[in-house]
């Protein structure tokens, strides 16, 4: 009951004062303010048209960052605010919410960045804050979702289109502050020539490798859930099997990752419920032109068994959101610890220890929200999207119902689009085309606020 009341008692900004604070500060202020539009090239060049790694364009960049992820943060908490009480106030997303505003609050009151030293440290101070405990907002987001769809709190379509844009905004926050965090380092190390995308977040990508190592994971799920010796599919990859391209390593690990989980899981399905001499196997088709990459997975695990109208849907149906969530309370790793446990809490947690201090645990003790385990994400090194990846490593038990939903997002969001025709009694194809980022370095990619 803790943390259901309106103000809860550790928050440092949903408070009575909040509501005042609000109109002089978000509403009068912020929310007055547009995002700037930008696109991967302005993003790495900064507006001055060269690759070249100045002073000038460190200090421009962080006074960009600061700048830009105060007003697109501020439009987010408006449209938190804008949802029902009910749905804000779940404790899932108030702890989005939360997260938002300390981002919001600690942004705006950064001191201005004038020297090459206030952009360094500028870095760090976003990698600290990207280190936190807004790596529990990925599936903080999503269980807030399935909570409500659970309870019947906002439609289900609706549900699906707030979730979206999140995601969306929350991945050009990401490459904004990354692309920071990363040229500041490469200017210090000594380098002077950024690459045309974005230093070092996006990577060449070969993807036939990328392929074989979505197969290899998903084989060892499979081994995990039947037993070690249990024959696999043969995996074949054809069509421009040579291919290699720029794009987000992380993003394209998932993407491949999520959708092999499936063909593999069904194709294992089939095998045993047909009583098969042995799996099916599953052919991958590379093909890409000029604009897009394309890649069609196809299966012949008997297609989609049950005609499914949620099948796009974070969490499907009702009863299905409420399995996705009691996995996700399972998962290792992915817990529901509370900011406020965190954030506000006098408990000297060190982040060495693993163990979980024990007056923290207690409002949550016994109860669904009872955390598993400290996020080992807190202990490790940032990587760029360490939650969608940790996401991943979920075993095949743990079904959250949001694989297709999640990569229909991210291949959208980078020019591209996932379908998925299936053909019942036969098989299916799953279609993920991704589209060429460096065909579209001019376009205004990062104003999907
Ligand atoms: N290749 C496939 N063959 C048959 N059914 C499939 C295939 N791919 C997806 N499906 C069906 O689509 C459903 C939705 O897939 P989705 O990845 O969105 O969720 P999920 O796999 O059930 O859960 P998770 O979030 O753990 O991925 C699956 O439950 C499965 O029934
Ligand atoms: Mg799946």
């Amino acid at each position: 009951m803790e943390t259901m009341k309106a103000y809860p008692s550790n928050s440092k900004y949903i408070n009575p004062q909040h509501y005042y604070h609000n109109r002089t500060v978000l509403v009068d202020n912020y929310l007055k303010r547009s995002p700037n539009p930008v696109s991967l090239t302005q993003l790495a060049q900064y507006y001055d048209d060269s690759t070249k790694l100045t002073r000038t364009k460190i200090i421009n960049s962080g006074k960009f960052v600061k700048g830009e992820l105060v007003i697109r943060i501020a439009h987010k908490l408006d449209q938190l605010q804008q949802l029902p009480f009910n749905v804000v106030n779940n404790f899932h997303f108030v702890q989005v919410y939360e997260s938002y505003y300390n981002i919001f609050e600690s942004f705006r009151k950064y001191p201005t960045i004038r020297t090459l030293e206030d952009a360094s440290q500028f870095a760090d101070f976003i990698k600290s804050m990207l280190e936190g405990f807004n790596t529990l907002n990925l599936p903080h987001l999503i269980m807030g979702a399935l909570e409500c769809t659970i309870l019947n709190l906002y439609p289900r379509e609706k549900m699906d289109e707030l979730l979206s844009d999140l995601l969306r905004a929350r991945i050009s926050r990401r490459l904004i502050v990354e692309e920071h965090v990363s040229i500041t380092a490469n200017y210090t190390s000594g380098k002077r020539e950024n690459t045309l995308v974005l230093g070092d977040i996006f990577q060449e990508c070969n993807a036939k490798k990328y392929l074989l190592e979505a197969s290899e994971e998903a084989q060892k799920f499979i081994q995990d859930m039947y037993f070690k010796d249990i024959p696999m599919p043969e995996f074949i990859v054809e069509g421009d099997t040579q291919l290699t391209f720029y794009f987000l390593p992380t993003h394209l690990k998932y993407l491949l990752g999520e959708i092999l989980r499936n063909t593999y899981e069904a194709t294992m399905k089939h095998y045993i419920r047909k009583g098969l001499e042995k799996p099916q196997p599953i052919i991958v088709t590379v093909v890409s032109n000029d604009e897009s990459y394309l890649f069609r997975i196809s299966d012949k695990a008997g297609g989609i068994l049950h005609d499914d109208e949620n099948l796009w849907s974070f969490g499907k149906s009702k009863e299905r959101a409420q399995e996705s969530l009691n996995n996700f309370h399972k998962l290792p790793g992915l817990q529901t610890v509370s900011i406020y446990d965190q954030v506000h809490s006098n408990t000297n947690y060190s982040p060495k220890s693993k163990s979980i201090p024990p007056m923290t645990l207690k409002p949550y003790m016994h109860t669904s929200l009872e955390p598993m385990s400290y996020p080992s994400i807190i202990n490790g090194h940032m990587k760029y999207e360490t939650p969608l990846i940790e996401l991943l490593k979920r075993s095949f038990r743990y079904k959250l119902g949001i694989g297709l939903a999640m990569c229909k997002v991210y291949a959208e969001y980078w020019n591209g689009d996932l379908s998925l025709h299936s053909m019942p009694g036969y098989g299916t194809d799953v279609v993920l085309k991704l589209g060429n980022l460096m065909k579209h370095t001019e376009k205004l990619q990062l104003d999907k606020v």
